[in-house]
């Protein structure tokens, strides 16, 4: 049985369906399992096991991710982002139960020119990154049987994204103004659960010990090199061809400097995935190819 704390956000609805899919069984948490408050997770696991209920592992996609909001509201978003994840950690140190937790390429300052590999010096920028940074952090000094996965750019068919918005724009303005000064890789919470499903279906009991994969960080993110200006060009011309716009809509590409938010974005955030690469049994998706069957998946879901 796996433990998915966050079950009702953007990722976790995602894994849900992967889980199901993939006939893992798995209980699903949210706020009313208040990771902020370790008696509160306490108590769920005892109950839990008070039912002969036993966790295989834990996947923790709870967070506090409004990064903007987070430059005015650093307290709540340092208990959800660090004493969530290190409530988690303890409960998954007394309970002997491995934890997996995402993270995100916010954990970087952006200033590298070659892909991130998990091993490089971490320097994040604003409150929602240095939280996660700390969080990973935290997660350590509490066990040892711990698998951070950090990810970049996510969308998918549910909650708040960066795709679902600009197919709100095109339709409601037909124009917008993109930045194509940081660079990164889209990722399909799909795709991403799907990796997730791997990690936690090694954990079972019915899988052979050759197939666990080792405890440490993870990056995973569909494979690509773009700006987000490249980024809204595609879901332009791939949204038009499956009628999702009426008209294709005038991108115009723009600077950060001409879009200023209250917190800094990395400019290049694009994650290796070598390691990762090697142990799971299929091939990542390239960004684009993942981008079409999104679309496919929102056109099945609005007809
Ligand atoms: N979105 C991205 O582009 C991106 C990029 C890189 C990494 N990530 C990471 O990926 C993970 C999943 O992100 P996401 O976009 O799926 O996030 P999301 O849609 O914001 O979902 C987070 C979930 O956590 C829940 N939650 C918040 N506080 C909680 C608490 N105290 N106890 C229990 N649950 C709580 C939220 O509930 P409420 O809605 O009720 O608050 C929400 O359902 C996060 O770790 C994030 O940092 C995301």
């Amino acid at each position: 049985m796996i433990w998915l704390v966050g079950y009702k956000g953007m990722l976790g609805t995602e894994l849900c369906n992967v889980l199901k899919n993939e006939k893992l069984e798995f209980i699903g948490t949210e706020i009313e399992v208040d990771i902020t408050d370790y008696n509160i997770l306490n108590d769920f696991i005892t109950a839990q096991k008070g039912k002969n209920v036993n966790f295989s592992c834990i996947i923790n996609c709870a967070a506090y991710t409004n990064v903007d909001k987070a430059e005015s509201d650093k307290d709540l978003c340092y208990k959800i982002n660090v004493t969530g994840p290190e409530n988690l950690a303890k409960i998954a140190a007394k309970n002997n139960i491995p934890l997996i937790h995402i993270s995100t390429d916010y954990v970087f300052d952006g200033k590298a020119s070659v892909p991130y590999t998990e091993d490089m010096e971490i320097n994040p920028t604003g409150v929602y990154g240095t939280t996660k940074a700390l969080g990973e952090k935290a997660i350590q000094k509490q066990t040892d049987n711990y698998f951070i996965i950090r990810t970049a750019w996510l969308y998918g068919i549910y909650g708040r994204n960066f795709v679902k918005t600009m197919l709100r724009i095109f339709k409601e303005k037909g124009a917008a103004k993109v930045i194509n000064d940081q660079f990164g890789t889209p990722t399909y919470a799909n795709d991403l659960a799907r990796a997730l499903a791997f990690f936690a279906h090694s954990f079972e009991s019915s899988s052979s010990s050759s197939e666990k994969p080792k405890q440490g960080i993870y990056h995973f993110t569909d494979i690509g090199n773009i700006s987000w200006y490249d980024f809204a060009c595609a879901i332009n011309e791939a949204a038009f061809e499956q009628g999702l716009i009426a008209q294709k809509a005038i991108l115009t590409p723009c600077s950060t400097e001409e879009y200023p938010t209250p917190a800094p974005r990395p400019s290049y955030s694009v994650l290796s995935k070598e390691k990762i690469a090697k142990i799971l049994p299929w091939s990542i998706p390239d960004w684009h190819e993942s981008l079409l069957n999104y679309l496919k998946e929102e056109k099945t879901a609005i007809n």
